[in-house]
């Protein structure tokens, strides 16, 4: 029995090891947005657009991992903050100090609002960093934050020296699917990486890159 407990606990030890922390779109996603909008008002929480201007980064720290301390200690706007919102304790929030800072940074540059734009913005207006980033996910010299492998360990595209030949070509993707087939195919994830998932800024990234490879590769 205890050999099958320990067995279990280095098993699930090593496959929480296997996967990085979560991204913090999938964070925010995941554990504030049943009580929090970002720029669609109050829900059972304040709208947390603009937190990070509100609050400086430690206060929102200490806050997130346990807003219950924070008011015990006699913190004024976190006083005024439980009054306001009547009394309604927000759980504490088992994240680490690196989702915790990624998520901040999130929130800060835009969050799911920046996100949502993305979603809506043709390739076309892509800057060149945002190209950039696009051939370093596809040729994976840059990791993709859900992991999964690289889409060059499968995909040709334009202009790409090396790639897999498991999926199909991808030179002509941009023509025949533009900004909102080739959305929906990233969103839902090819075949096997069908759980993975992109974030908005890589599937934007990527969708750019797409684009303007076909479009020097001609
Ligand atoms: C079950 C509901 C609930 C969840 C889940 C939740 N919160 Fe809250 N949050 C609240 C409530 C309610 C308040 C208002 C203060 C209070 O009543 O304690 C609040 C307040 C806040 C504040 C202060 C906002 C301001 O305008 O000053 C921040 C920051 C915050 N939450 C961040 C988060 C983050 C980040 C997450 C996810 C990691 C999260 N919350 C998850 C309910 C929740
Ligand atoms: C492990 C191999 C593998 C990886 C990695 C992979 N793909 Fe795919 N992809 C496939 C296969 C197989 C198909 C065809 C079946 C399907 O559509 O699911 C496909 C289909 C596609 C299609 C539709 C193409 C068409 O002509 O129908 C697009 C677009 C695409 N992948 C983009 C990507 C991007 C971008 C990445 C990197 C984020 C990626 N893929 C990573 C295997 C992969």
């Amino acid at each position: 029995m205890k050999t099958v407990a320990l067995c279990l606990a280095m098993v699930c030890c090593a496959a929480r090891g296997a996967f990085a922390a979560a991204d913090p779109a999938t964070t925010f996603a995941r554990n504030c947005s049943s009580c929090h909008t970002f720029g669609r008002g109050v829900l059972v929480g304040p709208d947390l657009k603009g937190v990070t201007d509100r609050h400086g980064r430690a206060w929102l720290a200490s806050w997130i991992s346990s807003s219950e301390t924070v008011i015990a200690s006699g913190d004024r706007t976190a006083t005024a903050l439980f009054e306001k919102f009547s009394k309604q304790r927000m759980p504490d929030q088992r994240l680490s100090p690196g989702e915790v800072t990624a998520l901040l940074d999130y929130l800060a540059a835009g969050g799911p609002e920046l996100d949502a734009r993305r979603r809506e913005r043709s390739a076309e207006d892509a800057t060149p960093a945002e190209i950039g980033m696009g051939r370093a996910l596809f040729a994976g010299e840059r990791a993709l934050a859900r992991g999964g492998a690289s889409c060059a360990s499968c995909h040709r595209a334009s202009n790409e020296p090396a790639g897999g030949t498991l999926g199909p070509d991808l030179s002509r993707s941009y023509a025949r699917f533009h900004d909102k087939g080739l959305t929906t195919i990233l969103s839902r994830g090819c075949f096997p990486r069908s759980k993975r998932g992109l974030t908005e800024q890589e599937a934007f990234a990527l969708r750019a890159y797409l684009r303007h490879s076909a479009a020097i590769g001609q």
